[in-house]
């Protein structure tokens, strides 16, 4: 449908997480004529930055060095990480950090007044700050909200989905399509025309039946970068988190997760008989790279016929539990399950996608004048398998540089010369709600930790089907979400088949080696009037 109302802004910002919010704020301290407007599509709190546990990941034991952070980072990204993007991740991220801190967010400090450092699987050093033991995210998210509501050169509109991107003649964004529900005069279908278009709506965890995603993570970044043309890189690449709480066979939606740090406080996994399993898989053991762990639990599940395994951390006691994983704790026991005096059930879910749309390393990507960053993004630092905790020091970063790109001049502010031309009938109509959860399941089933030649070729076969349906589908979030789900589903499923290797967080059971030879390289898609 065609706008019916426009805002103006310099720069439009997609998303509301730390990524997102992060431009926002350094945008207008960089830049003092900087007006931005934030749009997202539930409250400004609602993203995946708020469930983070473990923490952020920054060199700042005076004992580390960035090079042991580039280290720990290219080997769990297995030979596709751009050592350049890792490289200005690890030097740049401790005075992001700081600059987070300087906006008010509190980490966990020792009697000493030290900020407390903890350590995740992959890393050999203790880097990873956190905070109220084991709430980091929901900090950072505090934190970063208050600021940029305190912030009047930044606005805020909340239950904006945003739909497409608006282009001008010569093809660089001027804005975006919103849909907006609820919020008085800007309800409905509106736009934003902008100088520059930052897409920081997070990842797509909702594209399988069971996540650690909350349920607004379905990929929208992406799928608007794709009907936009943009190029999408590493897709295939979506990391499951080794240990989150199994809640019973068939659980679906959000699922709890029970947070790395928590191995990396001395946790181990041990099968049913009560067999620790991960000494011999690794040099790490229990505390290798995310990936190396998720496989050997899936082996261990396979072998045994079990549905999950179990994390102890018995030994911990009460004290400990409380003071230093008071979330996982609490939702634990909630569950029935007392981490105190019994090993915790797990069993790995989707958790973070590692590709996304392809940056350089200001966060533009291949539309002049649409940026990306946060889980939204590729820009190259996570490879095949993101290293633990550098998902929110990606945000930071990132977030920083491309505010710092457009504090440098590379903001269109002339709108006139830059009107949106009108773009083609969107050759497909809607996905109907209903289908989320066939995708969900479809993707799951064949397209998850395990995939083959045969599993992804009938999960092709199920999202083709899923895309006609005989109804007239309304407009509405439910139906942008599908539509967007089964895009990015599409993808997905499209570059895992093309992959033929086991390689980081994608395993191919019909390939399954590595193969440097042929695939030690990157697989980019782009939509075009034939399909992906
Ligand atoms: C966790 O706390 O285990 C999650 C950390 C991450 O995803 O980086």
């Amino acid at each position: 449908p065609a706008p019916g109302w426009t805002v103006e802004a310099d720069a439009v910002v997609i998303g509301s997480g730390i990524a997102g919010l992060t431009v926002a704020l350094r945008h207008v301290e960089l830049d003092p004529r900087a007006r931005v407007l934030v749009v997202t599509k539930d409250v400004l709190s609602a993203g995946s930055t708020r469930w983070a546990q473990g923490g952020i990941a920054a060199v700042l034991d005076p004992e580390d060095t960035p090079d042991e952070h580039l280290r720990d980072t290219l080997v769990a990204g297995v030979g596709l990480c751009d050592e350049e993007a890792v490289r200005v991740l690890v030097t740049e991220g401790p005075d992001a950090l700081k600059r987070l801190m300087s906006h008010g967010a509190e980490f966990d400090r020792d009697t000493d007044g030290e900020l407390q450092l903890t350590r995740e699987g992959g890393h050999h050093r203790n880097r990873i700050v956190h905070a109220g033991g084991d709430a980091t995210g929901a900090e950072v998210q505090r934190a970063l909200a208050e600021a940029v509501l305190a912030e009047p050169r930044i606005e805020v509109i909340e239950h904006a989905l945003a739909l497409d991107l608006l282009l001008d003649a010569e093809g660089r964004a001027c804005g975006v399509t919103l849909h907006v529900m609820g919020e008085g005069a800007r309800d409905g279908v509106g736009a934003v025309r902008a100088g520059a278009v930052v897409l920081a709506s997070g990842g797509m965890g909702q594209v399988y039946a069971a996540t650690t995603n909350p349920v607004v993570s379905t990929g929208d970044g992406v799928a608007l970068a794709l009907r936009a043309g943009a190029v999408v890189r590493d897709i295939e690449f979506v990391q499951f988190h080794p240990t989150v709480l199994w809640l019973g066979e068939g659980s679906t939606g959000q699922q709890p997760l029970v947070s790395e740090a928590v191995r990396g406080e001395g946790a181990v996994l041990i099968d049913s008989s009560g067999e620790r399993f991960m000494r011999g898989v690794h040099e790490l053991a229990d505390l290798a790279p995310r990936d190396v762990v998720a496989k050997a639990i899936m082996r261990q599940m396979a072998q045994t016929g079990a549905d999950h395994v179990y994390l102890d951390a018995t030994h911990f006691g009460e004290d400990k539990w409380r003071s230093r994983f008071p979330t996982i704790l609490a939702v634990c026991r909630e569950h029935g399950i007392d981490p105190v005096t019994e090993p915790i059930p797990v069993a790995p879910a989707a958790h973070y996608a590692s590709g996304g749309v392809r940056t350089d390393l200001y966060g533009k990507t291949s539309v002049p004048g649409l940026y990306a960053c946060g889980e939204a993004a590729c820009t190259g630092v996570h490879g095949a398998n993101r290293l633990a905790s550098n998902s929110l020091l990606e945000g930071l970063v990132y977030g920083e540089r491309i505010a710092a790109d457009l504090a440098a001049g590379n903001l269109t502010r002339d709108r006139a010369t830059h009107e949106p031309v009108p773009a083609d009938d969107r050759p497909e109509g809607l996905v109907d709600p209903r289908t989320r959860p066939r995708i969900q399941s479809h993707m799951s089933g064949g397209a998850g930790v395990l995939r083959s030649d045969r599993s992804l070729a009938q999960v092709a076969r199920a999202l083709s089907d899923a895309r006609w349906t005989p109804v007239a589908v309304e407009p509405c979030t439910e139906s942008w979400e599908a539509t967007n789900l089964l895009t990015v589903a599409s993808a997905l499923v499209a570059a895992a088949a093309v992959r033929e290797e086991t390689r980081g967080s994608h395993w191919r059971e019909d390939h399954p080696d590595r193969d440097d030879a042929h695939w030690r390289a990157h697989i980019d898609i782009a939509l075009t009037a034939e399909g992906l």
